[in-house]
């Protein structure tokens, strides 16, 4: 089966979901969960889930390629065939991406390409946006532009605050990742010069909204 590590920061509710929905089955076999914040919920749920962890903390002054390298002997001891960002809020080197290229997928709480980076429910609800969501894509070397592969919609409702639209969002969150986990798993995904491809087709964020 498919070994997966997961990267956390946080709260770790898409690690839960991947769990709760693929771990031990479906071919998907989550083998490791590490950390960059040694109190982060998400490494209790991967206890609970009898799952092995691992915490990689940045050190003062430590360089960004210093602490990917470590964070590379932290993931390979787990000889992953896939790594998956589940809120690893770190921005990571390019030797880094390129070591896992094709075999690392993130979850980016807007609708891809719209909202990189950070903040983005506020920004959204600022921008009177009607529509957000969320996005499942191959991490490429630019930030948050890799190959979508599927994406979420959720209204945008007037009054709404970042909170009540963050919940929204990962709802949806909860129900694209372990999909696309499972795809992976399966062998149906595959990324090429930059491309996403389902089944051999090339998919797009339009194609699955
Ligand atoms: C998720 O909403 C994910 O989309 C976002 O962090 C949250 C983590 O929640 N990721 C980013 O913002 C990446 N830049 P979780 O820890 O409960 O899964």
């Amino acid at each position: 089966s498919c070994r997966v590590v997961v990267l956390i920061s946080g709260s770790g509710s898409n690690l839960q979901a991947i769990i709760d929905q693929c771990h031990g089955r479906q071919g998907v076999e989550i083998v490791g969960v590490i950390s960059n914040k040694p109190d982060a919920y998400g490494l209790v749920r991967a206890h609970h889930g009898e799952i092995n962890t691992s915490c990689v903390i940045a050190r003062k002054g430590e360089k960004r390629a210093e602490y990917d390298a470590r964070l590379v002997a932290a993931i390979e001891a787990y000889q992953p065939d896939l790594v998956v960002l589940a809120g690893f809020m770190r921005i990571l080197t390019e030797g880094f991406v390129n070591r896992y290229l094709g075999r690392m997928l993130n979850i980016h709480p807007s609708l891809l390409p719209k909202f990189t980076g950070l903040d983005t429910h506020q920004r959204a609800i600022d921008a009177g946006e009607t529509e957000h969501g969320a996005s499942v894509h191959f991490v490429t070397p630019e930030l948050d532009a890799g190959p979508v592969i599927l994406q979420a919609k959720v209204p945008v409702y007037e009054g709404d605050d970042a909170t009540v639209l963050a919940e929204r969002v990962h709802e949806q969150e909860h129900a694209i990742y372990p999909l696309v986990v499972k795809w992976f798993a399966a062998g149906r995904l595959k990324m090429r010069d930059e491309l996403a491809y389902l089944d051999g087709e090339q998919i797009g964020a339009s194609g699955y909204a």
